[in-house]
């Protein structure tokens, strides 16, 4: 580990000191972030976030980029990373694309400090990539820089029913008419169901029902193979008029 990584996670354990419960016991960590930074203060294996990833991990980020690529990305493309944790696969995304291109989001600062610390001086001081907790700010700020994508891994699973509003409102004012938006959610269920205290498994319909309200349309959607998940590809209302395929047809099979 470098020193570097190790200072950050210095850092997270003092924060995490806070976090003691009145009987003396370390919280268990009620949010997500706090039980994931438990995790890798204990220096454990993670299956996205942190030094430590578990077998194969890497291997899928690699493989996820190369699906972005077959799907259109190019360099000089402006992409939002919305849920980017510690960059497993930002760095890819960052090494990819022209300097200034790559935004990363999400909830925790630490996350986003220990995947800056994770990047090397030369790539972090020629890519120059943005890195910002999620608040109304910081989407304002982005959404300015109008997107060509707004992509989204492992996010939706870790989102409440209730969340998920806030979530699509988020991306509806990051995107533009031309901003593709993909998220790849790893699990479906027929119902959606709470599997545990941070994670849900969602139903297809239950993610389109959310997006709609936000007014973002479900374009495509392509199941992973040999898995319950997929890629989910969104526009918005007026980006679907511009759109000249007519998919609705057969997505709409699928979402049933
Ligand atoms: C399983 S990790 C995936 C990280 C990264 N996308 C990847 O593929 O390696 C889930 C990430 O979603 C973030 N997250 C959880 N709830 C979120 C929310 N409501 N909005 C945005 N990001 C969220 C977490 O902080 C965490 O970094």
């Amino acid at each position: 580990m470098s020193t570097l990584v190790r200072k950050v996670l210095q850092g997270v354990r003092r924060t995490l000191k806070g976090t003691r419960r009145p009987n003396g016991g370390q919280a268990k960590g009620g949010t997500y972030s706090e039980r994931v930074m438990l995790r890798l203060n204990a220096g454990k294996t993670h299956a996205s976030l942190g030094p430590k990833l578990k077998p194969g991990s890497a291997e899928r980020a690699q493989r996820t980029l190369d699906r972005l690529v077959e799907r259109g990305l190019q360099p000089e493309d402006t992409f939002i990373d919305y849920g980017c944790g510690t960059l497993r696969v930002g760095a890819l995304l960052i090494n990819y694309l022209a300097p200034d291109r790559y935004i990363g989001l999400d909830i925790d600062q630490r996350l986003l400090d220990l995947g800056r610390e994770m990047l090397s001086a030369e790539v972090t001081s020629e890519k120059r990539p943005t890195l910002r907790v999620i608040s109304p700010e910081t989407i304002d700020e982005v959404a300015a820089r109008r997107p060509d994508w707004i992509f989204s891994n492992g996010v939706v699973q870790h989102i409440s029913p209730e969340d998920l509003k806030v979530y699509f409102a988020n991306m509806r004012t990051l995107a533009t008419t031309q901003t593709k938006i993909c998220i790849k959610v790893s699990k479906l269920e027929e119902k959606s169901a709470r599997k545990s205290p941070n994670t849900w498994f969602h139903s297809l319909v239950e993610v389109e029902g959310a997006a709609k309200l936000a007014g973002l349309f479900v374009q495509n959607f392509t199941s992973t193979s040999g898995g319950t998940g997929g890629w989910l590809v969104l526009q918005t209302e007026e980006g679907q008029h511009l759109t000249t395929s007519d998919t609705s047809a057969s997505i709409q099979g699928k979402l049933t």
